[in-house]
């Protein structure tokens, strides 16, 4: 099947349907899953092409709603071409986008439709955007829900870049005032200042100087914030990236207590750990930092048990030089790791170990990240009606991570030369093959995803 083509059924002997996985075929409609029969009572029903993968696995296709994109303003950092392209090879059908990062910053109406611009015609995948919160642009925040962002972003501590500023108590509860009533979500980097903050002191070049300055209290401290907001204006609120699990007793009881929080970790923070973590190695900075590994322990736990609802991939890339390779630095480089691409295989070689299903894997990176979104009438389930977006892949196949078969922009990851589990061989967004085997559709086909209090329009 030629990546651009579009497919009116696909045939597999693993079809994950509900939690089970099943010989089925999935009938596809204008674009949208117009039924999931049984393999025998296919043939009947299906006229034109059908795509049939023998055993590769058919999941909803990836939903990653924190993606920093950094076009227009750092788009030699990523772009919307190579980031989309490197989702779709990673089986990736829907990304949203990070308010920051990106010159301007997407925290007016006016910086929001500039995105829409520079996006246009870029796109492989589908794309949906996060608005940002910053001092003084509460106003802005209505006009943006009904031009259509998914929700917004804020930070409690100082951002890495001054175009983005983090909020005070009094930024968040004007922004809280706007958002009451409109079913939106507001998104926290949970990290909080300590009025005794840390000093970077030690060896700049060993990631254990970082990790001392950046100590669990910082993420629990904010947390409470949060969920003190949560909890008083009962808006939608949810926590990014999650590294310490000591917040989790926090999170858990506030979720009991009927506060609307949903929490995400990163791949990084499920497979990397501190101890192995090479002096000089600034491919693996990000704020919070990476940890330890009884952490790491504690957060697969949570996934488990349910009290962290998703995982995605934080990819926020940069040039080569603000990581300072040269220097080995910790302390100077940029805080971001790459890693879009390989967000489903990174997640199977190590939950697969765990005891994970595939219908875990579709809830923790399909269906709750289009949840969070409010995508959730239309990506992220196998159901008729919802949008054919699939992955189609081999689970027990591997391959080398390597610079060549990275399509990310900028290709300094923590994961070169490592062996992972979960090869992507065709990605569908709404019935159209736009990644297969290595090569990918000839146009952008993806859409703006632009998302409304009750449902969502595609432009
Ligand atoms: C948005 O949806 C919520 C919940 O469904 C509803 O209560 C609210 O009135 C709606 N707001 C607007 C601005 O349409
Ligand atoms: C991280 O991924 C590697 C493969 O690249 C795997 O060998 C390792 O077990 C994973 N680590 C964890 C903690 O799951
Ligand atoms: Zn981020």
């Amino acid at each position: 099947m030629e990546p651009g083509s579009a497919v009116s059924a696909v045939r597999s002997q693993r079809v994950l349907c509900g939690e089970k996985i099943l010989p089925a075929v999935i009938v596809i409609k204008e674009g949208k899953i117009h039924s999931v029969l049984p393999d025998s009572e296919a043939s009947a029903h299906v006229a034109g092409k059908v795509l049939d993968v023998g055993d590769s696995l058919i999941m909803p296709g990836i939903v990653d709603s924190h993606v920093h994109v950094n076009e227009p303003g750092r788009t030699d950092w990523e772009g919307y071409w190579t980031a989309t392209r490197a989702a779709a090879a990673g089986g990736i059908t829907t990304i949203a986008d990070m308010p920051l990062n990106t010159i301007p910053p997407t925290t007016t109406l006016r910086n929001f439709n500039e995105k829409l611009c520079a996006a246009t015609g870029q796109c492989f995948v589908d794309t949906a955007f996060w608005g940002g919160v910053i001092p003084g642009n509460q106003m802005e925040l209505k006009p943006m829900c009904q031009a259509g962002v998914a929700g917004f972003k804020c930070f409690l501590i100082h951002s890495g870049v001054e175009e983005f500023p983090h909020v005070t108590d009094a930024d968040l509860h004007a922004a809280m005032k706007q958002l009451q009533g409109t079913n939106s979500v507001l998104l926290f980097h949970a990290e909080q200042e300590l009025s005794h903050p840390v000093a970077e002191k030690g060896d700049p070049q060993e990631y254990s100087t970082f990790l001392k300055s950046r100590p669990d209290i910082m993420e629990l401290e904010a947390i409470h914030t949060v969920i003190e907001f949560c909890l008083q204006y009962q808006v939608r609120c949810h926590i990014v990236h999650l590294s310490s699990a000591e917040p989790l007793e926090l999170i858990r009881a506030a979720k009991q207590a009927g506060a609307p929080l949903t929490v995400e970790t990163t791949h990084h923070y499920l497979n990397l750990s501190a101890e192995d973590i090479p002096g000089r190695a600034t491919q693996f900075k990000c704020c919070p930092p990476i940890r330890g590994t009884a952490n790491q322990e504690l957060l697969w736990s949570a996934l488990k048990a349910g009290d962290i609802d998703m995982v995605v991939s934080d990819h926020s890339p940069c040039t080569p030089d603000l990581k300072c390779l040269d220097s080995g630095d910790f302390t100077q480089a940029w805080g971001g790791i790459s890693s879009l691409q390989f967000v489903l295989s990174l997640f199977w070689t190590s939950a697969s170990k765990r005891g994970f299903s595939f219908s875990d894997a579709a809830r923790l990176l399909c269906e709750e990240p289009a949840r969070l979104c409010r995508l959730d009438n239309q990506k992220g389930s196998l159901i008729p009606g919802h949008d054919a977006d699939l992955v189609i892949w081999d689970p027990e196949k591997e391959f080398t991570v390597k610079e060549d078969n990275i399509h990310h922009k900028n290709k300094l990851t923590p994961y070169l030369d490592r062996v992972l589990r979960g090869m992507v061989r065709f990605t569908i967004v709404r019935g159209q093959v736009v990644y297969s085997h290595g090569s990918f559709s000839s146009q952008p086909l993806g859409k703006h995803l632009l998302i409304q209090n009750k449902s969502t329009t595609t432009v």
